[in-house]
């Protein structure tokens, strides 16, 4: 069988791809167009795709041969899955492999902006630095302060139970009851209006869909501490980005850590220039052990659904209950 895989993904998922079958690459170091991506698709029985591929109607319906989606990621808002759906294909991601390193960005970004890291460093380079000063580059404290996060599946639970060691008081919103938050942290569900106003730094993880599509807008900013720092390491499009420059433009919160855009790749210019965000090119899952677990699991997804079993990360399991040999 032969499978299309949109971009170069760490060697030992290729690997063990090779070994069962025939494996086509993206040739390029760049995101494929849409129309490129049902080129590759040509006479392939598997697609293994990325996040900044937009896996629509029209791709999965592109090609007759098509009976796998493998997805390089945890979140797959960019799938239409109803179509895979419906057409039998079974879509996989990456869950689990990569929530404590997408938690260890969240609290990476926390600090960068708490302790105004990024904006530090700059101006030490630039010889600006005369000596200790009272007054220099004052930046918030951490500790025993009140942490908000946004929902609290995996990596929202993980990046919460990191806290520990700050001794924070832990709000947070889901639908269901944290039963560990509760218990080890004390933590405490709320609403997302008392999140916004009571919480020092607020965590954004919940899946971009489309009840969660600008969750936070003006008027959630509006309702944030002047002193508030927002960190999104989950989907640009949970948050108003328009909104949020003016946020940080008139200071109507302190700051905020971005590791994701509304319309990535493109970052609004104002961003560019306020000193109060931390930008980071989405590396969520960043690492080399993580990229590279991530690489096996989409592969071994990929092995079990070709060969007509329920990969073990599938999103869409109904595909196996309407049609049990697929
Ligand atoms: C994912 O896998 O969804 C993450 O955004 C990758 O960093």
């Amino acid at each position: 069988m032969k499978i299309f895989v949109t971009r170069k993904i760490p060697e030992p998922g290729l690997d063990a791809l090779k070994k069962e079958f025939s494996v086509e690459v993206n040739p390029f170091d760049r995101i494929l167009t849409k129309e490129e991506i049902i080129k590759g698709l040509k006479g392939k029985d598997g697609l293994l795709c990325l996040l900044t591929d937009p896996i629509d109607n029209d791709v999965i319906n592109a090609e007759p041969h098509l009976k796998m989606i493998a997805s390089y990621a945890v979140g797959y808002d960019n799938i239409d899955i109803a179509a895979a759906t419906k057409r039998g294909i079974p879509v996989s991601n990456t869950p689990g492999v990569l929530t404590e390193t997408t938690a260890e960005l969240a609290w990476a970004l926390l600090f960068s902006v708490t302790r105004r890291i990024v904006e530090g460093d700059t101006f030490t380079r630039e010889g600006n630095f005369k000596g200790w000063a009272p007054m220099l580059m004052l930046g918030q404290d951490v500790s025993h302060k009140t942490l908000g996060v946004i929902g609290t599946g995996r990596i929202g639970t993980t990046f919460a139970l990191k806290s520990k060691g700050f001794h924070m008081h832990v709000l947070y919103t889901d639908e269901q009851t944290n039963e560990q938050l509760e218990r080890e942290l004390g933590a405490k569900k709320v609403t997302l209006t008392t999140l916004l106003k009571e919480s020092d730094f607020i965590s954004i993880h919940v899946p971009l869909t489309k009840q969660t599509h600008h969750l936070i807008d003006e008027k959630e900013l509006h309702q944030m501490k002047k002193t508030a720092v927002l960190i999104n390491t989950a989907r640009g499009p949970i948050i108003n980005e328009k909104a949020l420059v003016r946020a940080l433009t008139e200071q109507w919160i302190f700051g905020a850590g971005l590791d994701v855009y509304e319309k990535e790749p493109e970052i609004s210019e104002e961003l560019h220039r306020l000193k109060n965000v931390v930008l980071q090119p989405h590396t969520g899952s960043g690492t080399i052990e993580t990229r590279t677990k991530m690489a096996l699991m989409a592969a071994e997804n990929m092995m079990i659904g070709l060969k007509g079993g329920i990969p073990p990360n599938c999103v869409n399991t109904e595909v196996f209950q309407k049609n049990p040999t697929t």
